[in-house]
């Protein structure tokens, strides 16, 4: 196995990301140490902290660093300041994502104990997981752009492209996931309208072939956001395109109290091999530097490299087990309605780590 003696490359990014990686290092670290690990880590620049430190968002000396790791883990990146500036942090993360190859993003949600009242989540089950694409789709389809017409008309264009094998192997994730777990597999679309979720849609009914054991639902994207809110236990696991796949996992952080507590792994593989671990918020402006953000979905993710990267379940369950723990006890940020501190829960977690 391929614990002892791993490297990790931290990206804390901006905003609340170096808050959230810091909390969520101190979990690792335990972790590591309870179970006799060494790891390495080593910290790179991204996002807007790399365009105002190396006048890059993703920057050589990250990329290099982030391939020569065995997993990344990231904060996030963005903010007011740079939205308006010619290269984005959020650029940055994508070249990251793109630069790794990484195209399944597994997004788990659950309802933690306590918090049902936050939740519409009523019936068991009370979890599920978006199995997000993560390299097509609008956010990487060429042509792309902005330009002036001949008749003075400013213009933008994204293109949304998606390839057979591209669908492929993202709906064979989530097939096996489904079936693994003896529930339907949720294929989300937009295939009454656009051509490539008509191929989506092809694709993953061909593959449905593969699997008889697991039921295939398809739904339009509009009707899954209505019923998701509605009856979320229908949508146990989930596959969409990128952009579908990125609206519905925020939709799931509302559904479970906040977007703070999900985190997310990135892969290419079932076996343990290289991965991208983030929680799926972002770099949160109207909270940072008050040391008030949730530190859970940073650490839920460093949960999920134990389990993704190292092949370590054990490890991950006690995370998951821990941070479930803490949420039971209230120890709670103000987004799940609480006054903790960012610090007051990452000390829980350690605690309920032993
Ligand atoms: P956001 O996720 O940063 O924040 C949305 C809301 O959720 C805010 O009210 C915020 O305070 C709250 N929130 C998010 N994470 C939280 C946490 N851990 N604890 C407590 N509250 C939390 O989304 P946004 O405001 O739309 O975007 C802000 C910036 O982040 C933008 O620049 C955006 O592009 C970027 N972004 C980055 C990532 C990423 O790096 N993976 C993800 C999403 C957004
Ligand atoms: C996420 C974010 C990113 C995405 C942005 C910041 C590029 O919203 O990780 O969910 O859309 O993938
Ligand atoms: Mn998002």
């Amino acid at each position: 196995m391929k614990a002892v003696g791993s490297s990790i490359a931290v990206l804390p990014g901006d905003g609340i990301g170096p808050e959230v990686v810091a909390a969520a290092l101190r979990i690792l670290d335990r972790v590591a140490q309870r179970g006799g690990l060494s790891v390495d880590r080593e910290t790179g620049l991204i996002g807007g902290a790399a365009i105002e430190e190396a006048g890059h968002p993703f920057p050589p000396a990250t990329e290099d660093l982030v391939h020569q790791a065995d997993a990344v883990l990231l904060g996030a990146v963005g903010g007011p300041q740079w939205a308006n500036s010619q290269v984005t942090p959020e650029q940055g993360l994508l070249s990251l994502r793109s630069s790794l190859g990484l195209f399944a993003n597994i997004r788990p949600f659950e309802v933690f104990p306590g918090l049902e009242q936050a939740s519409p989540l009523r019936r068991p089950p009370r979890r599920g997981v978006i199995v997000r694409e993560l390299l097509g789709g609008l956010y990487f389809g060429t042509p792309r752009g902005r330009s002036s017409r001949s008749d003075a008309v400013v213009e933008a264009i994204d293109t949304a492209r998606y390839t057979v094998p591209e669908i492929e192997r993202i709906a064979r994730i989530g097939f096996e996931m489904a079936e693994r777990q003896g529930v339907p597999l949720v294929s989300v679309d937009k295939a009454n309208v656009l051509e490539t979720s008509k191929l989506w849609r092809e694709t993953v009914t061909t593959m449905g072939e593969e699997f008889p054991r697991v039921p295939l639902i398809h739904r339009y994207v509009d009707a899954a956001a209505m019923e998701m809110v509605i009856a979320p236990e229908r949508y146990q696991v989930v596959i969409a395109e990128n952009l579908f796949g990125d609206i519905l996992s925020d939709l799931a952080g509302g559904l479970v109290g906040s977007l703070g507590v999900m985190g997310s792994a990135t892969v290419r593989q079932w076996e343990p091999g290289p991965g991208l671990y983030e929680p799926i918020h972002g770099s949160a402006p109207d909270i940072a530097g008050r040391g008030v953000s949730n530190p859970l979905g940073a650490i839920w993710s460093v949960g999920m490299m134990m389990e993704w990267s190292f092949g370590l379940s054990d490890a991950a369950e006690t995370i998951y087990g821990a941070v479930r723990r803490t949420v039971a006890d209230g120890v709670l940020t103000p987004d799940l309605g609480g006054t903790a501190t960012t610090e007051d829960v990452t000390e829980s977690v350690l605690n309920h780590l032993g």
